[in-house]
C-alpha cells in the first residue's frame, strides 16, 4: 500500500520535469513528492539540461545537492520561471492546503516569485472541500500560547505541532507551527485574510489562486489538470 502511494508520487514528480526547459530558474518545493521531481531533474541535468534551482527548505536544498541540481540564492533572482511543489489537499478550483512538512512560508515566498506554479500530488490529495487535513499556521514563538488561544476562536481546534520527542516543531524560519483542525473550510479566502490579521501569525498554509497546473499521480498514469 505504501509502495503504491510512493509510485503515484514518483509518477507525478517525474512528469513535472517535462515542463522544465533549458535556461529556466526553478522554484523547488518541499516534501516527498518533490523528492522524485528533484531526483529526475538531476538525471536530466546529467544529460545536458541547464537550469538553476531555488530551494524552499533545507531538506530540499540537501536533495538538490545530492542529485546535482545547481542552486542559486533566492536574493539573486528577480523572478522564477516556474515553481514545482507538492500539496496536502487540492480542491477542484486548485485551492490548496500546504505545510504538512512545515515549510509553508518559504514555499509560499518561492511560489509567489514564480511565473507559474505546478502542483504535484498523488490522487489521495484531491478533495471536494478543503479542511479534512488540519490547516498548518506558522506563528512566532514569543507568546505562542496566547496566539493558539486566539486561533481557537476561529472555529477550529488548534494544536501546537511537536516532534517525535515531544519537543515543539521549529520551522526553517525559527517559528512554530499550529495545526488547526476544522470540520471543513468553506470560505478559504476569508479565513486566510482573517488569520493573517491575527497578531503572532506569520503565514497560513492556504495557497489560494496561484496554481496553474496540477499533476495527479494515479496507478494507471498521471492526470494533468489545467485551468
Ligand atoms: C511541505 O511543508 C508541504 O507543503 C508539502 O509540499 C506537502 O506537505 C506535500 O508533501 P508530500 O509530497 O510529502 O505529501
Amino acid at each position: 500500500m505504501i509502495y503504491d502511494v510512493e509510485e503515484k508520487k514518483k509518477k507525478a514528480g517525474e512528469k513535472a520535469v517535462e515542463y522544465i526547459e533549458d535556461g529556466m530558474t526553478i522554484g523547488l518545493g518541499s516534501g516527498s513528492t518533490v523528492y522524485w521531481m528533484i531526483k529526475r531533474l538531476g538525471e536530466r541535468i546529467k544529460q545536458g539540461l541547464e537550469v538553476k534551482g531555488v530551494p524552499s527548505s533545507l531538506r530540499t536544498e540537501a536533495w538538490a545537492r545530492e542529485f546535482g541540481v545547481p542552486l542559486v540564492y533566492f536574493s539573486e533572482v528577480n523572478r522564477l520561471d516556474l515553481a514545482i511543489d507538492g500539496a496536502d489537499e487540492v480542491d477542484p478550483d486548485f485551492q490548496l492546503i500546504k505545510g504538512g512538512g512545515g515549510s509553508l512560508l518559504r514555499e509560499k515566498l518561492v511560489a509567489d516569485a514564480a511565473k507559474k506554479l505546478i502542483i504535484i500530488v498523488d490522487e489521495s490529495k484531491q478533495v471536494q472541500k478543503l479542511g479534512s487535513f488540519p490547516l498548518p499556521v506558522e506563528i512566532v514563538r514569543f507568546g505562542w500560547e496566547n496566539t493558539v488561544r486566539k486561533l481557537s476562536t476561529f472555529g477550529c481546534n488548534p494544536t501546537l505541532r511537536t516532534t517525535e520527542d515531544g519537543e515543539a516543531f521549529v520551522t526553517n524560519n525559527d517559528n512554530y507551527i499550529v495545526d488547526c483542525f476544522f470540520d471543513a473550510i468553506t470560505e478559504p479566502e476569508a479565513l486566510h485574510r482573517e488569520l493573517k490579521l491575527l497578531l503572532g501569525v506569520v503565514e497560513t498554509g492556504l495557497f489560494l489562486n496561484r496554481t496553474n497546473k496540477v499533476i495527479v499521480g494515479r496507478k494507471r498514469g498521471v492526470d494533468i489538470l489545467e485551468r
